[in-house]
């Protein structure tokens, strides 16, 4: 499908279907929505009125004309104009799409969301729109006989202001950018653990290596490496498995670059818990396991048009967690790259013990921030819901930065405390620490722990349990699977530097 966004007017665009849009309680229709009713002789709002259609938000209104050189007319809703933002856009556009594709259309116009009437910055529209249709078109069918055909060929953005068109053409291009960023995530998440080992995890790291023309370097760290540099976590954890380990360090570092930001992502290819074994039904999702490293490989996979102003290095140590004859048992004590010890009292909290060793070799990149993502607590999931991740902190300035990023890329993230009246929690007898604490506030202890390894680095931890793997439609872009979840606020925490 082709996304154009042009000049144009579209009380005569010929289209399969063209879009319109208008605000819950709006008396009069506006701007382009009020042109295409005024050229149909009042008909939209005849029939808004006959219907008592409400503008509700995503609420859609197909209308057939007669002698009209659009097909057909789809009115979607804003809901209230009080509280319209850039999130709406990105669900309408989606909406539109989808409901474009459901009936068949081949050649779609829709109007510039967003701007004119809507009082949005019409480039933040243009990412928004680009973000919507893209991400709702998006399907994962590696496994299917039959995949499915869409009907939208061609999506039409059309304003008669040209310095909206212009203004959105610049946001559309960042927009593709993050649509493909977290494709690439998405599509690592929802293969099967199977064929998504940590080698694989490798060969992707590789591909984007070769794409990025050199602009990015990668060093590989493998079992042998891992043992020189003392990665016992990600050992530990790997030992019951047949795949073997790997470090993967990405880095990105124009000329001009002051800052160094380090990526961390959690890469465990398949969770079952090891001898901690899951239930059945808690390892049906555990193929998400890798979704922070997916995140920080999305955004790599983009860096090089992205092209932000800062030295960015993603870092991730990929295994996988299984129950065998060689598996790490309840009770055994790693050492960490930093040389801390990890008294491993439940295999299943594996990922801060692999992400231990992650961060400490992150800290000897002497960065100015570090960003982790990890799919690391169920805990997480209890406290916040499905859709909003856990925000931790070491510097309030930098975490204003995630928290802010992640509202304009329209993530919902929300702050937990770093309570040092819990440390006693991850306190062990025999190690420096262990790895499982009391039954409460699990994501906080978790936490917790992983700051013990970032020294006094600037440091945020983003615990995407919830949002990483839908097990529902989440929103009119976010379907079932892996979402990824984290790219588009990474993307734009890299572009504010
Ligand atoms: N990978 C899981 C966390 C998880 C849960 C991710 C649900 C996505 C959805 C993690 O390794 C884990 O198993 N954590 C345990 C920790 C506990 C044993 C202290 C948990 O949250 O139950
Ligand atoms: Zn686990
Ligand atoms: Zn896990």
């Amino acid at each position: 499908m082709q996304i154009i966004i042009r000049k144009g007017d579209l009380t005569n665009e010929k289209c399969d279907l063209l879009v319109v849009n208008a605000f819950k309680g709006q008396e009069k229709f506006g701007g382009a929505t009020g042109a295409v009713d005024h050229a149909l002789g009042g008909l939209i709002s005849s029939i808004v009125k006959e219907e008592k259609f409400s503008c509700k938000l995503g609420e859609t209104l197909l209308v057939r004309p007669s002698g009209f050189f659009a097909k057909r007319v789809l009115l979607v809703g804003l809901g209230k104009e009080k509280r319209f933002d850039i999130e709406v856009v990105r669900e309408v556009s989606a909406i539109s799409y989808k409901t474009a594709n459901k009936i068949g259309m081949k050649k779609v116009v829709s109007i510039l969301h967003g701007a004119g009437h809507g009082g949005l910055n019409p480039k933040e529209c243009g990412r928004a729109i680009v973000e919507g249709v893209r991400l709702a078109s998006y399907t994962f069918e590696t496994y299917k006989k039959e995949r499915t055909k869409p009907a939208v060929v061609e999506f039409n953005v059309v304003s008669n202001d040209l310095r909206d068109v212009k203004a959105a053409l610049v946001g559309a291009e960042l927009g593709e950018l993050s649509f493909s960023g977290t494709v690439l995530a998405r599509d690592l998440i929802n293969t099967p653990a199977g064929h998504m080992q940590p080698a694989e995890l490798v060969k992707v790291a590789q591909r984007i290596v070769k794409e990025s023309k050199s602009k990015i370097k990668m060093k590989l760290m493998d079992e042998t490496a891992l043992k020189k540099i003392g990665a016992g976590g990600v050992l530990g954890i790997s030992q019951g498995s047949d795949h073997p380990p790997v470090m993967v360090h990405l880095r990105y570092a124009p000329r001009s670059s002051k800052k160094k930001i380090v990526l961390v992502g959690k890469a465990i290819t398949f969770d079952s818990g090891g001898l901690s074994l899951k239930p059945a039904e808690a390892m049906y999702t555990m193929k998400c396991d890798m979704a922070g490293a997916a995140a920080v490989l999305g955004v790599f996979s983009i860096l090089a048009k992205l092209q932000p102003r800062v030295t960015v290095e993603g870092i991730f140590a990929a295994c996988e967690n299984l129950p065998s004859g060689k598996a790490i048992r309840p009770g055994d004590v790693v050492k960490t790259l930093n040389g801390k010890t990890i008294e491993v009292l439940h295999t299943d909290a594996e990922g801060r013990v692999t992400l231990a060793d992650s961060l400490a070799y992150a800290v000897q990149q002497r960065p100015d921030a570090i960003i982790d993502l990890a799919t690391l607590t169920g805990a997480c999931v209890v406290a916040l819901g499905e859709e909003i991740s856990g925000v931790m902190s070491n510097n309030r300035k930098l975490i204003t930065k995630v928290l802010d990023a992640s509202k304009t890329a329209g993530e919902k993230m929300w702050e937990l405390p770093l309570e040092r009246a819990y440390k006693k929690e991850i306190k062990s007898e025999v190690a420096d620490y262990k790895n499982i604490a009391g039954k409460y506030g699990g994501a906080l202890t978790a936490g917790l722990l992983l700051q013990e390894f970032v020294d006094d680095v600037p440091w945020v931890h983003i615990d995407i349990a919830g949002p990483a793997f839908a097990e529902r439609q989440i929103n009119a872009y976010t379907g079932k699977g892996g979402t990824g979840a984290g790219v588009r606020t990474l993307i734009e925490l890299l572009r504010s530097y």
